[in-house]
């Protein structure tokens, strides 16, 4: 027999008032099937950290009704009755998946055959009678002496000794199995939607290139109109701009400075926007011609600046120029305090939306509107 604790949680509050404890106590006898819990309409979508609340808002918007909503980093987890039908409309998501069992675990080498021996009876509603080929995942957290390596081999290997499945690989499979460990838990997965679906297809990126998703996510934060003059001053491979064309818009602008990923933009975008060469400093849009802005600024890592400063300097005040009195500019980039600081300098109303972890760091989503009313006094440099 073993006994499993399930973490214990102790609140308090400093006048010791308040104090509550929770533990839940579980003991299987070897082999049983106790501890083990079947769902039938969970799904978890996995998303860039920072990004969960805008999934929230796509899935609700697409599924209308949906229940017991979690969140965890770069995780949104829901019950609902009709999701397999439109997974590829979230647009937002880097993958959906749907929850099928979570059991408890040991955390030793030997305890990885029962691990193996927990799944083999799932039905992962395969629609068929002939063998399927697989791809097993796995992630791992808390101690353990196993790796996430071992739990996918070993799930993979209990899986094909039922005779219903062989092994595929990463480019040829028809059901990818993902197997979360946390702690003493287990959770097995389905994936619903294609690897593809997050590089929609055929799309090319350039190098500073966001995820698609994440360029769906951006063009969601800025609460995209029918009327809207969009423009991407910094487009890179237009993938911001070729997520925005999948809402309806008056005028879709993209530039860059870059000729070589223009000409990539070019490719991505066809005829879905306006795409031209200019400095962002001096972008040649009309004053007040622009109501939104969505853009992902070089942070001066993968895209050399010779001086930061100085090219966000120029960028915001030529978005006062540009943007509609009511006008806003949802920007990307972990240079945050030089955007703080020319907000301040500038007088232009700045929120931070939410932080991102990306590529190990941590850059800022911000909104940044203007907040005035008469003429400017500022020209943009010359050419
Ligand atoms: C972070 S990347 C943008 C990537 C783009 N969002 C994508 O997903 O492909 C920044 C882009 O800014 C461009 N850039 C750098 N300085 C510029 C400037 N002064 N004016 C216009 N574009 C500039 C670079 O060529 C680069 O393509």
């Amino acid at each position: 027999m073993r006994l499993y604790i399930f973490p214990v949680t102790i609140h308090t509050e400093n006048d010791g008032i308040f104090i509550f404890i929770s533990a839940i106590l579980c003991c299987t006898l070897e082999g049983s099937r106790a501890c083990v819990r079947n769902y039938l309409n969970r799904y978890m979508a996995t998303c860039v950290p920072g990004m969960e609340f805008v999934v929230v808002d796509e899935i609700k918007e697409i599924y209308k009704i949906i229940n017991n909503i979690s969140i965890k980093r770069g995780k949104v987890i829901f019950d609902c009755l009709t999701v397999d039908a439109n997974c590829d409309r979230l647009r937002c998501i880097d993958n959906l998946y749907k929850l099928f069992r979570v059991f408890l675990v040991g955390r030793h080498k030997a305890d990885l055959t029962d691990i193996g021996a927990r799944v083999t009876d799932i039905d992962f509603e395969t629609d068929s009678k002939a063998k399927r080929s697989i791809i097993v995942s796995a992630s791992r957290s808390g101690k353990h002496t196993y790796s996430r390596y071992d739990v996918a081999y070993q799930i993979g290997r209990a899986l094909v000794d039922t005779g219903r499945y062989v092994l595929g690989d990463n480019a040829n499979h028809e059901l990818a199995i993902r197997a979360d460990i946390a702690d003493d838990s287990c959770s097995i997965y389905k994936q619903l939607t294609s690897s593809q679906l997050r590089f929609r297809g055929e799309f090319f990126s350039a190098p500073g290139g966001l995820r698609p998703p994440i360029a769906h996510c951006l063009v969601r934060l800025s609460k995209p109109k029918s009327d809207d003059v969009f423009y991407d001053p910094f487009c890179g491979a237009g993938t911001i701009a070729y997520e925005r064309s999948y809402f309806k818009s008056k005028k879709i602008y993209a530039s860059d400075l870059n000729s070589d990923v223009l000409n990539i933009a070019k490719s991505n975008l066809k005829q879905s926007a306006i795409i031209f060469s200019a400095d962002a400093t001096r972008s040649m849009m009309k004053d007040r011609s622009v109501s939104t802005v969505v853009t992902n600024l070089p942070w001066g890592k993968q895209i050399a600046v010779e001086d930061i400063y100085h090219l966000y300097f120029c960028f915001l005040k030529e978005l006062k120029r540009i943007l509609i009195a009511n006008g806003k500019a949802i920007i990307l980039t972990d240079q945050v305090f030089i955007i703080t600081s020319l907000c301040d300098e500038l007088g232009t109303q700045c929120t931070q939306m939410t932080e991102l972890s990306l590529h190990g760091l941590h850059p800022m989503v911000f909104m940044l509107q203007n907040n005035w009313e008469e003429g400017l006094s500022w020209t943009p440099p010359p050419a």
